[in-house]
């Protein structure tokens, strides 16, 4: 049975869900807040150690300004009313991305980072105006100007999610196969599934089912 310490999740297919339930794309973010939710709980009861949620790309910026301002809202809401629940449950949040939001948000963002940055139960990585590309340029950059010779160890403390092991499973719902500029560099050998439902319409069984499926799967890592 593989070890499983890292789940990533691409959190695809919200709009097409609203559309086609509550013909608004914004009810579909709504609606995918209750899958959040699950998830967690469900990987907390699993004890797995690592989620990484992507949330909002570096390319998500090209949507209509109604859908994005809705987006934040709803972030902001979350975590004003689920904070102290998350902190709770020893949960540490991280944001990775780079928070260039209006200054209520950052500044909301940040305090979470704080509140929660000492627990050790569950990590919980929120990509939020991420981008693989930019990270790893990013990471490059920063070899660059400290001078320090380019290894993947090296590389690994510049990236947004240093302190992580990579991903173990990445999961994509939305019924779609791409990975969307994210953690192009970490996932290099996680196993992938992609989920035909739509994020609102994923549940806790589903999510059970794929973790089942990876820990029989034989990870090779280039081996026989
Ligand atoms: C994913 O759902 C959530 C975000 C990108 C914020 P989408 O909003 O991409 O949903 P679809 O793919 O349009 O259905
Ligand atoms: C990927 O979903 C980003 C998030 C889930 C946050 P998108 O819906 O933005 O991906 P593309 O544009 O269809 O590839
Ligand atoms: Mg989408």
């Amino acid at each position: 049975m593989n070890p499983l310490n890292h789940v990533a999740i691409i959190m695809d297919g919200n709009g097409r869900w609203g559309l086609k339930y509550k013909n608004s794309r914004n009810a579909g973010h709504k609606a995918g807040l209750n899958t959040v939710e699950k998830i967690i709980k469900e990987t907390l009861k699993k004890k797995i150690k690592f989620l990484t949620l992507y949330a909002f790309s570096t390319e998500n910026w090209k949507r209509p300004k109604k859908e994005i301002n809705y987006l934040f809202n709803l972030l902001e809401n979350f975590l004003l009313n689920r904070i102290e629940e998350l902190n709770k449950q020893n949960i540490k949040l991280k944001i990775i991305g780079v928070k260039s939001f209006s200054s209520k948000l950052n500044n909301l963002l940040r305090k979470s980072e704080k509140k929660t940055s000492k627990n050790k139960r569950l990590q919980i990585n929120l990509a939020l105006n991420y981008g693989s590309k930019f990270e790893i340029i990013n990471a490059f950059k920063n070899l660059n100007k400290n001078k320090e010779k380019i290894s993947e160890k090296n590389l690994n403390k510049y990236l947004l999610t240093r302190n992580t092991p990579d991903p173990d499973l990445l999961i994509r719902t939305g019924d779609t196969k791409r990975l969307s500029n994210f953690l192009l560099w970490q996932l290099a050998y996680s196993e992938i599934f992609f989920e035909k439902k739509l994020w609102p319409e994923f549940n806790e069984k589903d999510y059970s089912k794929i973790i089942n499926k990876f820990k029989k799967i034989k990870r090779n890592f280039g081996n026989i």
